[in-house]
């Protein structure tokens, strides 16, 4: 039976999962706050497989439901339409991006995940396709059987939601490992081994800004399931708790916000 995948969030994020989705013949079904009529272009770009529709609409739709919207946003989500459903949850703690701080996380009692679970108590929560960015989302994904295929790991409470959502990220491009509960899912949260650089190309500095950017949206070396659990099991827990911007390569932070602001544009 082909499955629909809604999302919540129309940004980057999810509309790299929207393409990935309905490209490996998924449904997709992907809202926003300001309602369907604003996702019209998005939706004639995915093709048949995929409509816009309000949250609700959204959550009632799908099999698998994608957060893709600010962690700031969070307690907006509609708490008893979830009951029962298998969310993945894609939002990270950005604490210096946008100003939302959270007592929880900043002492680390929680992890962001769990801050989701708590709010979405009905719900079966599998923190997943979040420790990438969208470019290196879309440009990452391998068939599977490809020497070129990487590994990205997951983490939730209920066995049967990992399941189902490692299935979903299996079937759009990537080998999938287990990183735990969600309470261990600080081993896949920002300034961690796992985070981000394994699946972004080094940019030398002597590169021309067209020759960045080229290659800004090539693959990484692939990440074997191997190797991507050794990188979980070395995780240290990260003091301060969150991810920033300050300290990233300056041609990674022009080059990401660059391409985000022309895909923005674009939609
Ligand atoms: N950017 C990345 O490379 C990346 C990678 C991995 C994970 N993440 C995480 O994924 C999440 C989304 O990131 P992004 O870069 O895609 O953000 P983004 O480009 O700013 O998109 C956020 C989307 O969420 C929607 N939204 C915001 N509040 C909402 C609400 N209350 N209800 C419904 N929709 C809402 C926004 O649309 P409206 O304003 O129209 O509602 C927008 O479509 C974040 O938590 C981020 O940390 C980002």
């Amino acid at each position: 039976m082909t499955q629909t995948i809604g999302i919540i969030g129309s940004g980057l994020v999810g509309k790299a999962v929207a393409h990935l989705a309905v490209a490996a013949g998924y449904h997709v079904v992907i809202g926003n706050s300001r309602g369907p009529e604003s996702l019209a272009a998005l939706v004639e770009e995915l093709g048949p497989l995929a409509r816009a529709g309000t949250v609700t609409e959204v959550i009632t739709a799908g099999d698998i439901v994608s957060i893709a919207i600010p962690l700031a946003a969070f307690e907006s989500l509609p708490a008893s339409q979830f009951v029962g459903k298998v969310v993945i949850d894609h939002t990270n703690y950005y604490p210096d991006v946008g100003g939302f701080r959270q007592t929880d996380l900043d002492r680390a009692a929680l992890t962001s995940s769990e801050l989701m679970q708590r709010h979405l108590p009905g719900a079966n929560v599998v923190k997943g396709l979040h420790n990438l960015g969208w470019i290196h989302m879309q440009h990452n994904a391998r068939a599977r059987g490809d020497v070129e295929r990487t590994t990205l790991p997951i983490a939730g409470d209920n066995h049967g939601a990992k399941g189902v959502v490692a299935r979903f990220i299996e079937d759009i491009g990537y080998n999938v490992v287990d990183a735990g509960l969600l309470a261990d899912s600080w081993r896949i949260e920002p300034n961690t081994p796992i985070y981000f650089w394994p699946y972004a190309p080094a940019i030398p500095g002597h590169l021309s800004e067209d020759e960045a950017k080229r290659l800004y949206r090539q693959s990484a070396s692939p990440l074997s399931p191997t190797a991507a659990r050794k990188l979980i099991e070395t995780a240290e827990r990260p003091s301060p708790v969150g991810g920033t911007l300050e300290g990233l390569p300056p041609v990674h932070v022009a080059l990401f916000l660059e391409l985000a602001s022309a895909e923005t544009v674009k939609s």
